[in-house]
């Protein structure tokens, strides 16, 4: 069964076969209006959102299926101490797909290992949230015309912001991505993502401290927000807060083709008067994001069904083991639930969380 967890989980031409089908979609909504009739997609969202659960849902109408689920854990049976592998059993027998968000890392990859159906990672925790990704590359490639030959600066919780870490991985695979990462000391790119850009990435990435500094360059600016909810510490989340606000003055020195993204939502990163700046691209961004969760409802049940009839193997048993190790992230899945500690052998002979990536000790 093939689910989508991580943006590693599919291929580059999957990705590029995906942001084509959403393009077709926009261009041919009719056409698909009744591509998931009888099919049900269960939203189990754990943790807050308004983008992405909505547009799961809107995507799913649109394809003429329909949908089922909660939108927080406390109406659902987790209060009661049920875990997130009975619940995926369970909404198995009554949906055709999942897409689940959990303020706990990794929880949708047990998610995978116990569901029947195709599983969606639709954020979890700092993690990964791959349906941004796949949002963000088809709104790059709709203003800017392709993925490669690109300079993205980052700026912001890049320690915490899930869409950072899952564009970045998706990017590495293209050719001549620049990444800037611009961000406080205390919001730097967690040590994982940065050795791996290191070691595995075709990309070329510096840290700077200011935007102002790497403007002129850029094609895209990508904002975050301090995301205040991941913070075990409130004075440091008082200390960055208000690191990066974006004005009109600051994009004086930007490109005039620049675009400006953020997977919202903002706080006070990107001021109002921006908004109507034609490089201001994050509403259209946020529209982007149903077409293309139509295009991956679709991939992923004609997988599920071509996969059906060959009986796949689970994923996770090929390239995880167990080995003695425990996970000591206190936000990984595998601390507050009963799974298989799994993890992944680098190739320095480190070992990494299979489910949030933190090292082991
Ligand atoms: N971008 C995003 O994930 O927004 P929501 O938290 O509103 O879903």
């Amino acid at each position: 069964m093939r689910h989508l967890i991580e943006p590693t989980d599919l291929t580059r031409e999957e990705i590029e076969q995906i942001v084509a089908l959403g393009e077709d979609i926009i261009a041919n909504r009719a056409k698909y209006s009744e591509a998931c009739k009888g099919k049900k997609l269960a939203t189990l969202f754990y943790e807050p959102s308004t983008r992405t659960r909505l547009s799961f849902t809107s995507a799913m109408m649109e394809l003429g299926g329909n949908v089922l689920g909660f939108s927080s854990a406390s109406s659902s049976s987790v209060t009661k101490g049920e875990t997130v592998a009975d619940t995926v059993r369970v909404i198995s027998c009554f949906a055709d797909i999942i897409a689940m968000r959990h303020f706990k890392e990794g929880a949708p990859l047990v998610a995978s290992q116990y569901a029947t159906i195709p599983v969606i990672n639709a954020g979890d925790g700092s993690h990964a949230h791959p349906t941004q990704t796949l949002t963000d590359l088809l709104t790059i490639k709709r203003e800017k015309g392709r993925l490669d030959n690109l300079t993205i600066g980052f700026c912001g919780d890049l320690k915490f912001g899930r869409t950072v870490h899952s564009l970045i991985k998706a990017l590495a695979r293209y050719e001549n991505v620049k990444v800037i990462l611009i961000s406080p000391e205390e919001l730097r790119l967690p040590d994982y993502m940065l050795q791996e850009m290191q070691e595995n990435s075709k990309l070329s990435f510096r840290e700077v401290r200011t935007m102002e500094e790497v403007m002129p360059e850029l094609d895209v600016l990508y904002m975050t927000r301090v995301q205040k909810e991941r913070f075990l510490d409130d004075d440091e989340f008082e200390r960055v807060k208000n690191s990066f606000v974006l004005d009109p003055g600051k994009l004086l020195t930007a490109k005039k083709d620049m675009i400006i993204l953020h997977p919202l939502p903002r706080v006070n990163e990107i001021t109002r008067e921006v908004d109507s700046d034609p490089r201001a691209a994050y509403f259209r961004q946020v529209e982007n994001g149903k077409f293309v969760r139509m295009a991956l409802i679709l991939t992923l049940l004609k997988w599920a069904e071509e996969q059906k009839a060959e009986g796949a193997a689970p994923r996770y048993a090929e390239e995880y083991e167990v080995n003695g190790h425990e996970c000591h992230n206190h936000s990984c899945i595998s601390r507050t639930e009963d799974v298989d500690q799994l993890f992944r052998r680098e190739k320095d002979g480190s070992f990494r969380c299979a489910y949030c990536e933190t090292k082991a000790r």
